[in-house]
């Protein structure tokens, strides 16, 4: 559905939440394999750590929750290698709540950060990939955005908003010449989910996860869901009628 990458050697690509967690593990991978990485996301020592000095690596700092920042952000990190051929958008916050205790404010957070940021990312990156007619932009939304689940009122309702943002992206970008990625990871091994208390079926490092959206830029997919067993599984369950979904999932989830 997109263009295959047959080559990441020189590509430009800015990667925001880059700090740790997948970004981390991505940005890695990117080096490697002969990309150009700007990293982004607030802590500055972390991302200087994961450039270790590379000559193809940059870090522009930025509070992705910030509505001012854009701006200022994408010229840096345009003019970090002189273009943009990539730009993937890492960063969330996710909040366990249910709906007996939650607290209003967190779901304005995270909508701010997870959802709102990435249209004022895009409304700064957009315009400049559609006028060179090449590049990609890719959401890092989740499985938990396929379908309603315990403790995701928040988190998986805004992740759902990044599936349907893709593909509404995808509609417009496509006959533009402008990629449009959908990341859709099931339980990655990293600091954001360290604090769950129940068992993560299929839970993945983050070389891993990183790997595999790679092998999905390669493969030119539109979503890139992994891993395969439990983000299958999801999918089809998501595809039921609510009242055998709603009891297939209170049976697994044990909630
Ligand atoms: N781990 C999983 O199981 C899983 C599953 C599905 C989807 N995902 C998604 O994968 C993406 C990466 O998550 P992760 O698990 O790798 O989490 P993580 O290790 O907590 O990484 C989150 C990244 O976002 C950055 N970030 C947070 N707030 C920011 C802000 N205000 N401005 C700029 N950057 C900010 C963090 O950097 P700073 O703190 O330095 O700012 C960090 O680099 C997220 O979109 C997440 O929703 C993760």
């Amino acid at each position: 559905m997109n263009p295959p990458v047959a080559n990441w050697t020189d590509r430009r690509v800015w990667l925001i939440g880059a700090s740790s967690g997948i970004g981390e593990a991505l940005a890695r991978a990117l080096l490697d394999r002969g990309a150009r990485v700007v990293l982004s996301a607030r802590r500055v020592s972390a991302l200087n750590q994961v450039a270790g000095g590379h000559p193809r690596a940059a870090v522009v700092p930025v509070d992705a929750a910030s509505a001012d920042v854009w701006s200022q952000a994408t010229l840096a990190a345009e003019q970090a290698f002189g273009g943009l051929d990539l730009v993937i958008f890492a960063a969330a916050r996710y909040d366990p709540a249910q709906s007996a205790d939650f607290d209003p404010a967190l779901a304005q957070k995270s909508f701010d950060l997870n959802v709102v940021a990435i249209y004022r990312c895009l409304a700064e990156v957009v315009p400049r990939l559609v006028r060179q007619q090449h590049g990609g932009v890719a959401l890092v939304g989740s499985i938990s955005g396929y379908t309603g689940l315990p403790k995701a009122m928040i988190y998986g309702a805004t992740k759902a908003a990044l599936i349907h943002l893709a593909e509404s992206l995808y509609f417009d970008l496509a006959p533009r010449k402008v990629s449009v990625y959908l990341i859709n990871p099931g339980f990655v091994a990293t600091p954001m989910t360290a604090k769950n208390d129940f068992p993560m079926p299929g839970l993945m490092t983050p070389e891993d996860a990183a790997k595999a959206i790679l092998r999905g830029m390669e493969k030119g997919r539109f979503e890139i869901r992994f891993p395969r067993g439990v983000a299958g599984a999801l999918r089809f369950l998501s595809r039921l009628p609510h009242a055998i979904r709603f009891r297939l999932l209170h049976w697994g989830t044990g909630l």
